[in-house]
């Protein structure tokens, strides 16, 4: 069987977070991408979880890179991509300049993976979400859809039809960094997945 391609946009905390654990749980094989000015970053990071995996008995192969060409076809792409807020900053204060962050990620993910699952963590979340899915310009957005679905996807049962919208902070961080993002991997190929949550 096919391992699903997991490719992360954003190298930094949230990123190589997210790489560690989707790695350790062995959800598929991981690209990890962050941008030209920091080349050998990404590399060097996916590099020292590779490396990690003998001894932590994990088989998933990891690679960094500073552009979109091996994330080709990915199954699931995880946006992490933007600032993040300093002290003093609301999260509104991360719009304008997350928001071409987003927008320029979004059209790489729709160019290069067009029927991937899309989570976006980058904030201010719900807007970053509706960046994503105006610049995608391949999603469908039902808000509501999976709001009363979210809990239950650490149990599997999150449907393989269409798609809904992953927009909360603790959706997201469910989703993300706990074990559901297997439910989310393995049941919701070709889905773009929100889920806005209260
Ligand atoms: N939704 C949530 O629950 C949640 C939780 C934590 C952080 N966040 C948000 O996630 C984002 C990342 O946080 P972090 O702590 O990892 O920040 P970070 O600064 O550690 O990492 C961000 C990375 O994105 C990269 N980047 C910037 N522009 C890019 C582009 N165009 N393409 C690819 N990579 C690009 C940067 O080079 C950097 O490595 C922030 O917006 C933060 O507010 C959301």
């Amino acid at each position: 069987m096919r391992r699903a391609k997991i490719s992360i946009i954003g190298a930094g905390n949230v990123g190589a977070t997210c790489a560690h654990w989707a790695a350790s749980k062995e959800l598929g094989d991981i690209v990890l991408v962050d941008i030209p000015q920091v080349e050998g970053m990404p590399q060097g990071k996916a590099l020292d979880l590779f490396e990690s995996s003998p001894v932590e008995g994990f088989d998933s192969k990891i690679i960094g890179a500073t552009n979109y060409e091996p994330t080709v076809g990915s199954d699931v792409v995880i946006v992490t991509a933007g600032v993040a807020r300093k002290p003093g900053m609301s999260r509104d204060d991360l719009i304008s300049i997350n928001t071409k962050i987003v927008k320029d990620v979004a059209e790489n993910v729709a160019r290069h993976s067009p029927n991937a699952v899309m989570i976006v963590v980058s904030n201010p979340l719900d807007a970053m979400v509706y960046v994503a899915w105006k610049a995608s310009g391949f999603l469908s957005y039902h808000p509501d859809r999976c709001c009363s679905r979210a809990p239950s996807t650490a149990g599997g049962s999150l449907p393989p039809s269409d798609v809904s919208l992953l927009g909360s902070q603790i959706s997201i961080r469910a989703v993300s960094l706990r074990s559901e993002v297997a439910a989310v991997c393995a049941w919701c190929r070709h889905l773009f997945v929100f889920v806005r949550c209260a």
